[in-house]
């Protein structure tokens, strides 16, 4: 019981004073980092912009870092748009490099929210391999029956500039194709056409799913949410699920 008790406070004190490096081995400061599973559509996106504001983590998502890549015809984006065109994964010699470059930043310091990253065990396996013993993992799944999704995708418009999602039905923008936010203008992702979401559901359940389990695993690892409610209520259900972590408020 005393061996119990003194974990937890150990614990406690690990997430209260942390402020650390997340990607270096030889740094022992404490990091979080959120990473955020579940099929396209779900919500990651959505949710990913204020639950970075709620826990002063930066956002990072991969499949947003590609598509500014293949935008500015780099030598990557070149390389990973017919993967992202036909719904496949990009090999994760493409994906690794550029997202741990990315988390080396110091805006990562205390930890960051992976959106669309791990995709594969392998990847997981590979953050794990890069990260200080005292980073704490958090995945968070959101849960939504593939019949919703098809439509959530099929009707999404995204910002150009700021990336923010809506939909034509559920979330639509106060003015027609202006983003609420920034102002910007409201595009259709080029995945977002029916044949190529099928594809990604697809390989969403072959490659990413065992993802659940593989974090299940881990200790206090996985949070679930279901992400069939409406917005509101979902984020209410992150930050419950969240509730142990540090807040803005809180630093
Ligand atoms: P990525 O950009 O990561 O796409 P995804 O994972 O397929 O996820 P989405 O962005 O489609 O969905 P979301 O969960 O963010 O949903 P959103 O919040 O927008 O990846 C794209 C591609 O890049 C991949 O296919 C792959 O090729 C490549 N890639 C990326 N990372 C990779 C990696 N690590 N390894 C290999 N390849 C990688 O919501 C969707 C819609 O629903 C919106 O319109 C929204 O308004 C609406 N909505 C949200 N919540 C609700 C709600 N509660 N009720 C009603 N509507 C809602």
């Amino acid at each position: 019981m005393f061996q119990k008790m003194f974990g937890w406070i150990v614990m406690g004190c690990i997430l209260l004073t942390g402020q650390g490096v997340a990607m270096s081995q030889s740094n022992q400061k404490a990091a979080t980092i959120v990473v955020l599973l579940g099929p396209p559509g779900a919500g990651k996106g959505t949710h990913a912009t204020a639950m970075s504001e709620h826990l002063s983590l930066p956002h990072i998502s991969t499949g947003d870092l590609f598509r500014e890549n293949i935008r500015n015809n780099t030598v990557l984006g070149q390389n990973v748009k017919s993967f992202m065109n036909q719904g496949k994964l990009v090999p994760d010699e493409l994906v690794l490099d550029m997202l741990f470059q990315r988390m080396e930043a110091p805006d990562c310091a205390r930890g960051c929210i992976l959106d669309g990253f791990p995709r594969t065990v392998a990847q997981a396996q590979a953050l794990d391999a890069k990260l200080s013993k005292n980073t704490r993992i958090i995945a968070l799944n959101f849960n939504v029956p593939d019949s919703v999704l098809i439509e959530r995708i099929t009707g999404r418009l995204v910002c150009k500039d700021c990336k923010k999602p809506f939909h034509k039905r559920f979330d639509p923008p106060r003015q027609a194709n202006v983003c609420d936010t920034c102002g910007g203008t409201l595009v259709t992702r080029e995945d977002d056409q029916e044949s190529i979401v099928r594809k990604r559901l697809e390989v969403y359940h072959e490659e990413s799913q065992p993802l659940i389990e593989y974090y299940a695993k881990k200790n206090d690892s996985l949070r679930e949410v279901d992400s069939q409610n409406p917005k509101e209520q979902v984020f209410r259900d992150i930050l419950l699920a969240l509730s142990t972590l540090k807040t803005k408020e809180s630093l």
